[in-house]
């Protein structure tokens, strides 16, 4: 019987490890590409959701951090640190728990959400809450990485980046090549750079660069391209945190998207240079369009997300309605997080609100079959 190995083992041939190199490893990967109908209907065209929530911490970020920890150990480290708007800690919680590393992780005090923040506790963390947002806790986290021994597990290590790329390669390995279009959320914009690059080496023939450690392994490895074209990037930032479309650092950023409420992204070029590399945009969504595409997903096709994961899809009905997106198109859209990590937004999404401006409430009813029936 076949069981996916996680990403590492899955793509070794393309990824900085050897044969000698100890995995850490959660099982991460092998996420589900799923149809969504109504959007597809919406657009005219094929959609499709990378349900990215489906990773073993619940969010995208594992694939990254099987990558950052398994160099963490194979470099000696003994304790690792993040900032985090709450996924990145929760993933590096649970890998450096595997590893048995000691983990710190700096977030924005009362900007992350409970389950979030559980995951962290849940494994053991040292859970560092600062006055302040994800920007000055990255600035932090950088700081202590260059005056003391620990290991940075953010987005600003290239290795995050090495194992998020494996998502696009996942995306061409299910459909056969690249989709015209690829939309996501961008916050502190390794993942765009990670699809960018993924996407990229995937459409040309691939030889492992010499630097892997193991000579003889590098000289085997010689891939054709497995994809015929890379596609069009969009990525949406929240509107009240959206630098990169500013073009300027956004000091108080502020959204309901808390995953994505940053002001001065750390790859802010690379995801520039993403766009502009694959012909994409980079645009802003509102909250409520946020929170419209979150209960579009729930109540259309089926997917539970929290609220940041909404705003690729945010993007594309915001796109559709404005007449830019064509018809006729294979589109992916990366649902970033589950919807467990935020849950309150199902209960209180303003779609829901009754004129009191209360959330969903359940219908309460005497313990009766025919009560119950009617
Ligand atoms: N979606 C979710 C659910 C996220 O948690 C993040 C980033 C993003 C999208 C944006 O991805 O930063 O690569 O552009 N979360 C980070 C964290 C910042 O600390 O968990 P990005």
């Amino acid at each position: 019987a076949h069981q996916w190995r996680g990403v590492i083992r899955e793509y070794a041939e393309r990824l900085p490890v050897t044969e000698s190199t100890e995995v850490i490893t959660l099982g991460e990967g092998g996420t589900p590409l799923v149809h969504a109908p109504a959007l597809s209907a919406l657009v005219d065209g094929t959609v499709y959701l990378k349900v990215e929530g489906m990773n073993p911490t619940g969010s995208f970020k594992d694939r990254g951090m099987t990558m950052a920890i398994t160099s963490a150990v194979a470099e000696g480290a003994k304790a690792v640190v993040c900032a985090s708007t709450g996924n990145t800690s929760a993933s590096a919680a649970a890998y450096a728990t595997q590893a048995g590393l000691t983990c710190a992780v700096l977030v924005p005090a009362g900007k992350i959400s409970m389950g979030k923040l559980s995951q962290a506790v849940a494994h053991g963390a040292e859970l560092i809450q600062i006055d302040g947002n994800f920007d000055g806790c990255l600035d932090i986290a950088r700081k202590l990485a260059e005056n003391y021994p620990v290991f940075l597990v953010n987005s600003v290590n290239p290795s995050r980046i090495e194992g998020q790329k494996t998502a696009a390669f996942e995306v061409v390995d299910a459909l056969g090549d690249a989709p015209d279009y690829h939309l996501l959320p961008v916050g502190n914009a390794g993942n765009i750079t990670a699809y960018w690059k993924g996407y990229q080496e995937y459409a040309q023939p691939w030889k492992k660069p010499a630097n892997s450690g193991n000579p003889a392994h590098d000289d085997a490895v010689e891939l054709p391209a497995v994809a015929t074209k890379t596609p069009i990037l969009w990525g949406f930032q929240a509107a009240g945190a959206a630098p990169i479309v500013a073009g300027h650092p956004i000091t108080e950023p502020e959204t309901v998207a808390t995953a994505i409420r940053i002001g001065n992204p750390a790859s802010w070029e690379k995801a520039e240079a993403a766009r502009d590399e694959s012909g994409g945009v980079i645009e802003a969504v509102t909250d409520e369009e946020i929170l419209a595409a979150h209960r579009w997903l729930s109540s259309k096709e089926g997917v539970f997300v929290e609220p940041a994961s909404a705003s690729g899809v945010a993007g594309l009905i915001k796109k559709h309605s404005a007449g830019a997106a064509p018809a006729g198109k294979t589109w992916v859209i990366t649902v970033t997080g589950h919807g467990l990590k935020d849950p309150d937004w199902a209960i209180n999404n303003p779609a829901l609100q009754n004129e009191n401006g209360e959330g969903a409430q359940p219908t309460q009813v005497p313990q009766d079959v025919e009560t119950v029936a009617r």
